[in-house]
């Protein structure tokens, strides 16, 4: 009987694919509302390991719907490819929806994105097609999934479409792509994706009218954010919560809960400002060698992630523009050797504290302020109960909600459904 939205609270890759997973084990439906397969979502339940790049986690769940709604660009052959992918391990993809107003993402994104990383442009994108299918969309020249109900049309708008395309493909020496070719893909799609497309804002709508348990599912995280983030080092959408409602048609009066999702560290892939971030051996305790699910490699291009101390200003930031009413703290777990553990509770700009988050060229200078807080000792990794954990631990929580202002309610201790303790 409510609407929940969650997001990641730092650069991406904060765990969110796993609260989702827990979650949505009360819920009616869970939707994704921005991004496409430029995200990497861990799953690790019954079912099996699982990294979801455009279908929302809850799919695990029996009787929960799946939509993928406005806001996203889809490729659909990754769609089909991890639809595959899933129902090959016995999982049920008949509640699976796609919106009829996202936006398709084409072969061309991808190509161009791969051309643009090539040039002095480069921000160490995933190279999926992401900002070149959001660009397309503002200019007004992007296929939608409505488009593949009236193939008649579809290839109309495929002629306007492809000369401009074709030219700056061409332009950057890049391969060119044949009106019938995209067209024949747009007929490959519907014939496979037509029963799953519905009108999204009645589909959402109708279910918050009847009181469901609806929960949005944000990709990537505050600081990648096109317009609140690291700019230009930043995704070509909008990850924070209100987003949710401007692309899903509801009034944002409806939501309830916004769920800030958050490593006990801090991860980030691709350029840009990060001033906590440490190199070499220092990152030795929370990477892995990359065998493990739970390894700081990039779920979806595999990159080592950059690492390094929990930042707090960041958290807070993201606390502020999305209006969190809980945290989630994921990998509390990848502490439990440490005798030490620094945070940064507050930036210096030139020599003086500052209590904004700056933009990204400011964010390069600013020097971090840390505490030390004493480490545990301990495995947490088997503890279900937030009284077992070790007091350190506790002031480790503590320390996260004197500094953001939000009450933490979930603790992470595992990459598994169940590693997992509610405060
Ligand atoms: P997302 O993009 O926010 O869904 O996060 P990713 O799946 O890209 O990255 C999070 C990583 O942390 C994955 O490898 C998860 O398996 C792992 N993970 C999530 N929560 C925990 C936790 O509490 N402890 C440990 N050890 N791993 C976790
Ligand atoms: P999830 O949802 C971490 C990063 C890229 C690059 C920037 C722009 O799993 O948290 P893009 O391909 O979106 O044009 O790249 O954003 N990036 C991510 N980093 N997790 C992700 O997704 C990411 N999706 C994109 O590395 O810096
Ligand atoms: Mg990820």
């Amino acid at each position: 009987m409510s609407v929940t939205v969650l997001v990641g609270a730092q650069f991406g890759d904060e765990g969110k694919g796993k609260i989702v997973d827990y979650l949505s084990q009360n819920m009616d439906m869970v939707v994704r509302f921005q991004g496409g397969d430029n995200a990497g979502h861990t799953v690790v339940n019954k079912d099996g390991e699982f990294k979801l790049h455009l279908v929302p986690c809850g799919i695990f769940n029996k009787g929960c719907k799946a939509l993928a709604n406005t806001g996203m660009v889809i490729n659909p052959d990754e769609l089909l490819k991890e639809l595959k992918q899933i129902s090959d391990k016995k999982v049920d993809i008949s509640n699976m929806f796609i919106s009829s107003r996202a936006i398709i993402l084409m072969p061309y994104h991808v190509e161009l994105d791969g051309l643009g990383e090539k040039t002095g442009i480069s921000i160490g994108t995933t190279k999926r097609g992401i900002g070149y299918a959001y660009a397309d969309k503002m200019r007004r020249t992007a296929l939608r999934f409505e488009d593949l109900l009236d193939l008649t049309y579809c290839k109309q708008r495929i002629q306007k479409i492809m000369p401009r395309i074709n030219a700056e493909l061409k332009a950057l020496g890049g391969r060119t792509f044949t009106e019938e070719e995209v067209y024949e893909k747009c007929v490959y799609w519907a014939q496979r994706l037509e029963k799953m497309i519905v009108e999204p804002v009645s589909f959402v709508n109708e279910a918050i009218e009847k009181g469901e348990n609806i929960l949005f599912e944000g990709q990537l995280g505050a600081m990648k954010d096109i317009d609140l983030g690291i700019y230009p080092y930043v995704t070509s959408s909008n990850p924070v919560a209100a987003y949710a409602a401007v692309s899903g048609g509801f009034p944002i009066s409806k939501i309830d809960e916004i769920v800030g999702v958050m490593k006990a560290f801090t991860s980030a892939v691709g350029d840009g400002p990060f001033p906590t971030e440490l190199f070499g051996a220092e990152t030795d305790g929370f990477r892995g060698t990359g065998e493990k699910v739970d390894d700081e490699f990039g779920a979806r291009t595999g990159r080592a992630r950059r690492l390094g101390w929990l930042d707090l200003p960041i958290v807070k930031y993201a606390a502020t523009i999305n209006g969190f009413t809980s945290l989630a703290v994921c990998k509390i777990d990848k502490f439990d050797s440490y005798d030490e553990i620094k945070v940064c509770y507050a930036y210096k700009l030139n020599g003086k504290i500052i209590n904004y988050m700056p933009t990204s060229r400011n964010l390069e200078k600013v020097e971090p302020v840390y505490a030390t807080l004493k480490g545990w000792k301990k495995d947490t990794t088997k503890i279900k109960e937030y009284s077992n954990l070790p007091d350190e631990v506790k002031e480790y929580i503590g320390f996260i909600e004197k500094h953001v202002g939000v009450p933490v309610k979930y603790i992470g201790v595992g990459p598994a459904r169940d590693n997992l303790i509610i405060k």
